[in-house]
């Protein structure tokens, strides 16, 4: 399935193969496949609870899973985030996790917190302003007194910082208007365009997410139960109805 309007026609940059997953006894995945090429957005769509987070935590090291997880050929390392972290994998995980006491600024440096080139670093944070323009302004403010659109960019830009390969965005749609979701959207695909940077976009809000994403995965009970390019599925009104809920057109 390649030829989509904007897909990017590279080999396979993330193969996931019979990924299981869970917590303590309980098992949340049960078998998940699918390839990610280099400079993709992949959308992983689906309701509440059915694994999208759990995903997400697996391939950056945070949960027990079995299966194969493979970047750019290297298998992932298992349970062991800061690894997983060092090849190039940022994860912007539910909820943000910026630091709210610290400034907008200080939440940037953090996500650079594994690099030694000081010059570089600052020439990164005025990379993510240029991206964010709104962060400059606010460069010097308590993380936590922003809106929830712009915390969400901290969280962005804090993962841009490390510089790389692939990034993993948790709702980043979370509590935001339509409007600012398009807004932060629009931002993620010119990083995405400008630095070739591999997104692994989760979301419950398919309707705008299939317009930005290059192909979609809909998730149910920790299982895949369909694949295909956004276009294909965005165009496909009965699929869009039966499985994710929404009237496309
Ligand atoms: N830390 C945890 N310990 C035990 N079970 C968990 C944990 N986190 C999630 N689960 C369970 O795993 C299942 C999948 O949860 P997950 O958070 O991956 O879903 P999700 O698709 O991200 O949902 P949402 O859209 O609500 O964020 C749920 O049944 C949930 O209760
Ligand atoms: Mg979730």
């Amino acid at each position: 399935m390649s030829g989509t309007s904007g897909s990017p026609d590279a080999g396979t940059f993330l193969a996931v193969a019979d990924l299981r997953a869970g917590y303590g006894a309980g098992r949340v995945l049960h078998g998940i496949g699918f390839d990610v090429a280099e400079g993709e957005i992949c959308a992983i769509l689906g309701t509440n609870g059915a694994g999208k987070t759990t995903l997400l935590r697996a391939l950056c090291g945070m949960v027990r899973t079995e299966g194969s997880l493979r970047l750019a050929g290297t298998a992932l390392p298992r349970r062991r985030p800061e690894a997983v972290a060092r090849l190039g994998v940022a994860h912007v995980p539910e909820g943000r996790g910026t630091f709210a006491p610290l400034t907008v600024e200080e939440n940037l440096r953090l996500g650079a917190y594994v690099r030694r080139d000081r010059a570089g670093v600052l020439d990164d944070i005025e990379r993510v302003y240029g991206y964010f323009p709104v962060l400059k302004e606010r460069r010097a403010q308590a993380a936590g007194s922003l809106s929830g659109g712009e915390q969400q960019m901290v969280a962005i830009g804090r993962a841009l910082m490390s510089r790389p390969r692939l990034i993993l965005l948790d709702e980043p749609s979370l509590g935001l208007a339509p409007l600012v979701t398009r807004e932060l959207f629009q931002i993620v695909r010119t990083v995405n365009e400008k630095e070739r940077t591999t997104v692994i976009l989760v979301e419950q809000n398919a309707h705008l997410t299939l317009e930005f994403a290059h192909r979609a995965h809909v998730l149910e009970t920790g299982r895949i139960v369909l694949s295909g390019t956004a276009g294909d599925i965005r165009s496909d009104e009965q699929i869009a109805r039966s499985y994710l809920g929404i009237e496309v057109g």
